[in-house]
């Protein structure tokens, strides 16, 4: 059977201040009527069963979002790597033969997701390789991850690189060279996430759900994503092309691409008012505040809570840094 897997334990630091740890971007409504997880959970109706994994924190907000999936609930949040191989060797577990499609619940996407699922799927029991989903870049976008593409199999391509964030004028390479965006979309057997993961940290933690120390394994495992843990390391990757509308909602510049724009660009989520003077291509995000800009130019201006953010489109990635220095200042 092909299970869905859908990742939705994120903070979502990039959106501070809207997604905050009691109220992560997954749950909230940012482009349209329903919450990105929702829209996600919609999207993959078509498999045979839907799972969402998550943090303990998140449980009862998640279950109340999405009555109709059942929810896996990993030991701590500690990264995609771990909550994958977590629901990986549950699944494994609990369904005869299964194939893994894990996606984040924070992506948009117009279009039949259904086809491109099914093909990604098909390859990966076939192949037994680790299959990620491909776009087409159209900028040289820093928040993604890069695939590197190796000899082309017609459904498939060989991945010969995997390369996780690269900074600005790495990125511009990378998109001139032809590679893709990985979407962050995965597909596997638990065969071959189990092979990929050995040697990486994945590999112990592995041992302990095995060994049925869930928490113990969770206890010594660092916070790591499955790009860096995994993708980065493995040989055995392929790649199939993503023949949907994609976008990812991570970061505030996000908005700026997917929300109608009034005619001086400026963009507004949320019920904010605006008003602007002479002010030219700027986000604003509020649930009720009354906002004024003047004169300024490809800012993203953020109040939700007791808290604003103010940041130039263009450096939205960088509020990653910021939410972890509020963190360390506490
Ligand atoms: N269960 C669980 N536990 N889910 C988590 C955790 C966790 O500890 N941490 C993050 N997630 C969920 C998020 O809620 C989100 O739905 C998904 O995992 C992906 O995490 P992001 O933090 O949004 O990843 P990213 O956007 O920086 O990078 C990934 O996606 C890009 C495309 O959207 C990478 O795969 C990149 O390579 C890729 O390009
Ligand atoms: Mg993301």
């Amino acid at each position: 059977p092909l299970v869905a897997t859908v990742l939705a334990g994120g903070i979502g630091s990039r959106l501070y201040p809207a997604s905050r740890s009691h109220r992560p971007k997954q749950l909230l409504s940012l482009a349209g009527e329903d919450t990105l997880l929702e829209r996600t959970v919609d999207r993959v109706a078509f498999a045979d069963a839907v799972v969402v994994v998550t943090r303990p924190a998140f449980v009862d907000a998640v279950r109340e979002t999405v009555p109709e999936a059942s929810v896996l609930v990993e030991p701590a949040g500690k990264d995609t790597g771990p909550a994958l191989a977590y629901a990986t060797h549950r699944i494994e577990e609990r369904f005869d033969d299964p194939v893994v499609l894990a996606l984040p619940s924070d992506h948009y996407v117009d279009g039949d997701f259904e086809p491109t699922a099914r093909r990604g799927a098909r390859v990966a029991a076939e192949t037994d390789a680790l299959v990620t989903f491909g776009v087409e870049p159209d900028r040289p976008e820093t928040g993604y991850g890069y695939i590197e593409p190796g000899s082309d199999h017609g459904d498939y391509a060989e991945v010969a690189a995997f390369h996780e964030k690269p900074d600005a004028e790495t990125a511009e390479s990378y998109v001139a060279r032809g590679y893709y965006w990985n979407a962050g979309i995965f597909t596997w057997t638990p065969r071959a996430f189990r092979e990929a993961a050995e040697g990486t940290p994945l590999g112990p933690l592995l041992d302990a759900l095995d060994a049925g120390d869930a928490d113990g394994g969770f206890d010594a495992v660092d916070p790591v994503s499955v790009d860096y843990a995994v993708l980065e390391r493995a040989t055995d990757v392929v790649t199939v092309p993503l023949d949907v509308a994609w976008d990812d909602l991570g970061s505030w510049d996000a908005l700026q691409r997917l929300l109608p724009a009034d005619e001086d660009g400026t963009v507004v989520a949320g019920d904010a008012e605006v008003v602007s003077v002479d002010a030219e291509n700027n986000v604003v995000a509020s649930d009720d505040v009354h906002v004024s800009l003047v004169g300024v130019e490809g800012l993203a201006v953020v109040a939700y809570d007791d808290r604003v953010l103010v940041v130039p489109t263009e450096e939205a990635q960088r509020v990653r840094d910021l939410v972890a220095t509020l963190k360390e200042r506490g």
